[in-house]
């Protein structure tokens, strides 16, 4: 999938912009407080109909518009292009696709796979696991179209236990819900491991290419243990999880840990060495969408000299350009990024929520 045009209408700063970005590369500059961020926030709520930097999707709309739009023409296939919108307008939130209004986020998901690398992407080493299973999901979910419906069915079964660990005084029977869950649970896990099998020898190889780091690997907790049933753990821990009020253990507390050496991979690296080895995770999420479902996926890639060496930034701009995938990348400075010299690419500069393409 690529993006062949792109019309934003009211997002923060830009009040209407229409481009026509290139296959390959797009280099986006300009300075401080332009629109640049905005842009590819614009693209992020095109794909995830959601903000990557409000959690009120409100604050998006430009000061006293009173909604947003934004459209995207995306080739589907060499031969195949539809255009994807998405419009937030009196507190509703509405999707299309090929004149289609979609009913769930996941439909819109599905049309445009992208991922996002910016200034607060290192937080996926520190943060909660949370952060990290919706990273390796994202992966699962685009290439295994048995993942979603799945975890629909897990999450129905997941909420009625809980509610019922809530009710007091009601008993609750082994477990009356633990054959849904229990096999549910275990697919989920399948499906995981098997993503994780085929992405672990990707992602070695582009720290490999990326930076110096011996050691490096991915440690996957299932979110229950190892050697037990998903059903005898239910069972063991029902009195706790009345206690708690809900399920305390399952695939959905499940975790995928980056490790040097076998300890955190945070607590080894530096600022600059954390963020290639985030570009690493993205970059072979990329390559497994295109080797496993034949998918190419828009990369955004927000302030990509920042914490980077002129060796590192090239490093990482030579790679994003191998693959197969369309990538917009912000910069405050045009000189602090080499473009190779590829077909496929275009340049824009953004100046006061205005976006111009300039050339090479
Ligand atoms: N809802 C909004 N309506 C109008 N303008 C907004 C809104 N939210 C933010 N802005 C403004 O939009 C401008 C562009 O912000 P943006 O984050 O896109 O800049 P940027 O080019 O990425 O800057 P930087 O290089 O500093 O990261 C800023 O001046 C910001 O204050
Ligand atoms: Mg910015």
């Amino acid at each position: 999938m690529s993006l062949a045009s792109l019309y934003i209408k009211n997002v923060r700063n830009l009040a209407e912009t229409h481009i026509e970005p290139a296959p390959c590369l797009n280099i986006i500059h300009g300075v401080n407080a332009s629109g640049k961020t905005s842009l590819l926030e614009a693209i992020y709520l095109l794909g995830r109909a959601r903000s990557f930097r409000s959690s009120h999707i409100q604050n998006v709309i430009s000061k006293g518009a009173d909604g947003f739009t934004v459209v995207g023409q995306v080739n589907i296939s060499a031969e195949q292009r539809i255009p994807l919108g998405i419009e937030y307008m009196a507190e509703k939130m509405r999707m299309r696709a090929a004149g289609q209004t979609l009913e769930r986020t996941s439909d819109l998901v599905t049309h445009l796979p992208l991922l996002l690398i910016n200034p607060d992407s290192h937080k996926i080493l520190t943060l909660g696991p949370r952060q990290r299973r919706r990273f390796m999901d994202w992966g699962v979910f685009h290439v295994e179209h048995a993942f979603m419906p799945v975890w629909a069915r897990y999450c129905r079964a997941l909420k009625q236990r809980n509610a019922s660990l809530r009710c007091s005084g009601r008993s609750m029977p082994e477990d009356v819900w633990s054959m849904e869950l229990q096999e549910s649970a275990s697919r989920i896990d399948s499906l995981r491991r098997e993503y994780l099998r085929d992405y672990l020898p990707l992602f070695v190889g582009f720290v490999e290419k990326l930076l110096p780091l011996e050691g490096v690997s991915l440690r996957y907790l299932r979110g229950w243990a190892q050697d037990a049933e998903y059903r005898e753990v239910l069972a063991r821990s029902l009195e706790k999880d009345r206690s708690l009020g809900y399920t305390s253990r399952g695939p959905h507390r499940a975790d995928v840990m980056i490790e040097v050496a076998g300890k955190p991979a945070q607590e080894y690296t530096s600022g600059g060495q954390q963020k290639l080895l985030i570009c690493a995770m993205y970059l072979a999420q990329a390559a497994l969408l295109k080797v496993r479902a034949q998918r190419q996926c828009i990369i955004l890639v927000d302030d990509l000299p920042a914490e980077l060496d002129t060796q590192h930034r090239r490093k990482l701009i030579d790679l994003l350009c191998e693959l197969d995938a369309q990538i917009m990348v912000t910069t405050t400075d045009r000189e602090l990024i080499h473009v190779p010299e590829i077909a496929g690419r275009k340049m824009f500069h953004v100046e006061h929520g205005v976006v111009t393409e300039r050339t090479f």
